[in-house]
């Protein structure tokens, strides 16, 4: 099937309600086996290709009038979440926070993304939070980058301090239904260890 608008360069773009028609659609369409890695490569592809461009200008325009971090829900089906995220310096960075059972893409589209990812030794010790020694690795990530995150995975996600904006597109299969938030725990032995600060739940 067709996509419903045709979104070809910035100066066509149609209407951010518009945007989340079709990316609802291509979601539906893509979408079938569910936590599939590739599938959500594949939705990520079919809804950047040829539309960076409106879908940033959709987001910025928000980011000029939101005191909270910019989000566009652009599709929930029974499949997939999608998400359009903008990161204003020194504003929107998020807290330490995996995505449950949820398994993502993230491709950035405009800017650069810093990226922190925790890795514990051992998940199972991790899970039960009796804070071991969690690795703490800083990344950079510019546009077009496309990321593929596994789970368990623990991360932070903020704008790179020496750009206006950056922004980009999250994909969450299952649709993201649970988050648990983690603060730092810095050890007497130098390690740094994480503890669980706040569990968010969709349908507590
Ligand atoms: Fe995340």
């Amino acid at each position: 099937m067709e996509s419903m608008i045709a979104i070809r360069s910035a100066a066509s773009c149609p209407a951010p309600a518009d945007i989340r028609m079709e990316a609802e659609e291509i979601t539906r369409r893509v979408i079938t086996k569910g936590n599939d890695p590739e599938e959500i490569q594949a939705l990520i592809h079919e809804l950047t290709t040829g539309k960076t461009g409106c879908l940033n200008r959709a987001l910025t325009v928000l980011a000029g009038k939101e005191d909270n971090r910019p989000m566009i829900s652009l599709a929930e089906t029974e499949k997939a979440s999608v998400w359009l995220l903008g990161w204003r310096p020194s504003k929107d960075a998020t807290d330490i926070h995996d995505h449950g059972e949820s398994l993502a893409g993230i491709k950035v589209l405009e800017g650069t993304v810093e990226e922190v990812v925790f890795t514990p030794p051992d998940w199972t010790r991790f899970y039960k939070m009796d804070g071991g020694e969690t690795e703490r690795m800083t990344r950079l990530l510019s546009a077009g980058t496309l990321l593929d995150v596994p789970k368990p995975y623990v991360h932070i996600f903020d704008s790179w301090k020496q750009v206006d904006f950056a922004s980009s597109l999250h994909v969450y299969s299952p649709p993201l239904a649970e988050m648990r938030l983690y603060r730092e725990e810095y050890r007497e032995d130098d390690a740094t260890g994480l503890r669980l600060s706040n569990h968010w739940k969709a349908n507590p």
